[in-house]
C-alpha cells in the first residue's frame, strides 16, 4: 500500500481524498498548537512514499535525503520557503504548492488589515469592550483616510511583489479610488501592462506611498527587504502591511519605527520568528497583529487541502503535478532514476 506522511492534520476534504485513493496516511502531529517533533518528522519521511508538509515544518536537505524512495513533497501553502527546493531538485524530488486557491482570501485579509490599521479598529473595539465610550466626540479615535475622503486627495497604495496576491490587492484598490504603484524586479512587464498599477522602483515607492503592502516570495533577496533604511524612507503618515512572510521585514527595526513614529502604523499577519514577536511589538498601539490567518477561510483551507492531496497523489504515481515549483526537476536524470527505481519496486 502506498504511504503518505502528512506532517500535521489538514482539513478532512484532503485526507478523505487520500483515503478514497487507497493510500495509507500517517499524521505527524494531531494537535493544532504544536509542531512536529523532528524525530517524528524523520521517521515519517523514512516511512512514506510522499511527504505532505505544512509551512511550520522545515524540510531541509538532510530530511529529503533520509529516504531514497521518497517521490515528492506536496506543501500545504503557496509559500515554500520552509523547503530546501535546491536540494530537492538535486535529489530529483518535485516540490508542489497550493497557488491561486488562496489568492482572494489572502487579498481580502490584506485589505481587512489595511483598513483596521488606518481606522484603528482594534483600538476602537477594545475601547468599547472596556466600557470607555461615554460620549461621541470630534476627536475620538481619529484615523487615516484610505479613499480620497475629507481632503479629496487620492491616496497611494504601493505594492511590493506583483504576483497573484499583490495583483489581487491592487485590483481591490479601485473601489477606494487609490493610485496604485508597484515594484517587482521579476514582473516589471506585468505591472506595466496590468492597467491597475504603475511601475515604481522600491525607493520611490516607499517615499510616495500612503500604504505599503508586501507580497513577495521570501528569498535571500527579499529577506529584510524592509529594513531600517527602507522604513526611514517611508512617510511618517504611512502604514506598512505585511501578509507575505515575516523575515521580509526587519522586525526589530519596525518596532523602533513604530515607537519613534518614523511611520504611522503597521498591520502584520506574519512575524520574523513566528510565533514569537520582536520585543516590544505587542505593546505598540499603532500595530495591528493577527496570527498568520491570511488564507484562513473554511472554503479556502478545504481547497488547499484537496489541492495538496491532488499534488501528493501525482507525486506518488510519478505523474507531473500541476503546481510544481521546480518543474525543471522532471527533465533531470535524478528524477527519472528515482521514479523508475521507486515505482518499479512498488
Ligand atoms: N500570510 C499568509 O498566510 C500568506 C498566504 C498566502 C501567501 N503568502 C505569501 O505571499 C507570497 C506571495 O504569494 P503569491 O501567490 O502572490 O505568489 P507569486 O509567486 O504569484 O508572487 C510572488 C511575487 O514576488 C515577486 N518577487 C520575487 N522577488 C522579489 C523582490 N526582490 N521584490 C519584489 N517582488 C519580488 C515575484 O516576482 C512574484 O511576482 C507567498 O510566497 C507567500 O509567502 C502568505
Amino acid at each position: 500500500m502506498s504511504k503518505i506522511f502528512v506532517s500535521r492534520r489538514i482539513p478532512a476534504a484532503g485526507l478523505e481524498m487520500l483515503g478514497r485513493a487507497g493510500v495509507e496516511v500517517r499524521i505527524g502531529q494531531e494537535r493544532e498548537d504544536a509542531g512536529v517533533d523532528p524525530r517524528v518528522m524523520l521517521d515519517g519521511v523514512r516511512w512514506c512514499d510522499v511527504l505532505l508538509s505544512l509551512l511550520t515544518e522545515p524540510v531541509d536537505r538532510a530530511l529529503l535525503a533520509a529516504n531514497p524512495a521518497l517521490r515528492g513533497v506536496a506543501n500545504y501553502a503557496v509559500g515554500f520557503n520552509n523547503i530546501d527546493v535546491t536540494a530537492a531538485t538535486e535529489l530529483g524530488l518535485p516540490v508542489s504548492n497550493t497557488p491561486d486557491v488562496l489568492t482572494d482570501t489572502s487579498a481580502d485579509l490584506t485589505w481587512a488589515l489595511l483598513l483596521a490599521a488606518a481606522r484603528r479598529i482594534p483600538e476602537a473595539h477594545e475601547y468599547m469592550r472596556a466600557g470607555k465610550y461615554k460620549l461621541w466626540g470630534p476627536n475620538l479615535l481619529l484615523g487615516a483616510d484610505v479613499s480620497p475622503g475629507g481632503n479629496g486627495v487620492r491616496k497611494v497604495l504601493g505594492i511590493v511583489g506583483f504576483g497573484r496576491i499583490g495583483a489581487a490587492v491592487a485590483r481591490r484598490a479601485a473601489g477606494f479610488d487609490m493610485d496604485v504603484i508597484a515594484y517587482d524586479p521579476h514582473a516589471r512587464a506585468q505591472v506595466e501592462s496590468s492597467g491597475i498599477a504603475r511601475w515604481a522602483d522600491l525607493d520611490d515607492l516607499l517615499a510616495r506611498s500612503d500604504f505599503v503592502s508586501l507580497h513577495p516570495l521570501l528569498t535571500a533577496e527579499t529577506r529584510h527587504l524592509i529594513d531600517e533604511t527602507a522604513l526611514r524612507r517611508m512617510k511618517p503618515s504611512a502604514i506598512l502591511v505585511n501578509v507575505s512572510r515575516g523575515p521580509v521585514v526587519d522586525e526589530a527595526a519596525l518596532v523602533r519605527a513604530l515607537r519613534e513614529h518614523w511611520i504611522a502604523g503597521a498591520a502584520l499577519d506574519v512575524f520574523e520568528n513566528e510565533p514569537a514577536m520582536a520585543p516590544g511589538l505587542a505593546e505598540c498601539e499603532n500595530a495591528v497583529i493577527v496570527p498568520h490567518i491570511a488564507s484562513a477561510s473554511i472554503g479556502t483551507r478545504d481547497r488547499m487541502a484537496t489541492m495538496a492531496a491532488t499534488n501528493a497523489l501525482a507525486h506518488l504515481r510519478g505523474e507531473r503535478a500541476r503546481n510544481v515549483v521546480n518543474a525543471g526537476v522532471y527533465e533531470g536524470e535524478a528524477y527519472r532514476a528515482r521514479i523508475s527505481r521507486t515505482i518499479a519496486r512498488a
